[in-house]
């Protein structure tokens, strides 16, 4: 079901349930998920993940063998201006991702004119002495026309609040914390986002499982 919101028609930002669960096998896959080597911080790695672009056709998803990545440094102040590459975005993550895009499109929420894609499967971890920072760069643009983020799974957590804040009023317009199988879609040229640090609760280790999803013309 669709939640209503003001802001549909102009395509800002929307939240929906994703109309098809996430599987369990896709979930269970983030276990496997790779160290990301950019982070500055290098003896408490907070980040794992992995990657997969593409281009979208009318009936079909054509996923680029390439999986370099490159942010300008005007939108990532992290770790933007650096050529870096990810792994291999498994095929268990990218078949759900072509679901997920063909129910966006569906849903017109991105139109024929949008042609590329970029997908990020994103594990943010937490322990007893470190926060895990989703967002280590703080209020950002990703650099494309649309992003949809998706919240997969979480364990033992307290944070991990995404935020979308207005790009020229400055005004935050939402605040949630994303249930599993739960997607934010907004304009990222028009909104900046940005999500919490998260908190250990309980046991050894916490952790929360995203997709991320860019799309351009
Ligand atoms: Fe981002």
């Amino acid at each position: 079901m669709m939640k209503k919101n003001k802001n549909i028609n102009k395509k800002v930002f929307f939240s929906f349930n994703l109309e098809k669960k996430l599987s369990s096998q896709m979930k269970k896959s983030f276990n496997f998920l790779k160290d990301d080597t950019y982070l500055k911080s290098h003896d408490w790695i907070f980040r794992k993940r992995s990657y997969g672009r593409g281009k979208i056709l009318k009936f079909k998803i054509i996923w680029s063998k390439q999986t370099n990545f490159f942010q300008k440094k005007k939108n990532n102040k992290y770790v933007g201006g650096i050529k870096r590459k990810f792994a291999v975005m498994k095929p268990v993550i990218k078949k759900e991702v072509e679901i997920i895009i063909f129910n966006l499109k569906k849903k017109n929420l991105i139109g024929n004119d949008i042609n590329f894609f970029g997908a990020h499967a994103i594990r943010i971890i937490c322990d007893k002495n470190n926060l895990g920072y989703p967002v280590p760069e703080g209020y950002h643009h990703d650099g494309f026309d649309f992003v949809l983020v998706i919240a997969v799974n979480s364990s033992n957590i307290l944070g991990g609040k995404s935020y979308l804040k207005n790009a020229s009023s400055k005004k935050i317009v939402f605040t949630k914390s994303l249930k599993n199988n739960q997607a934010l879609f907004f304009n990222d040229k028009k909104l900046l986002h940005y999500a919490t640090p998260i908190k250990l609760t309980k046991g050894k280790l916490g952790f929360r499982d995203m997709i991320v999803l860019t799309f351009s013309k």
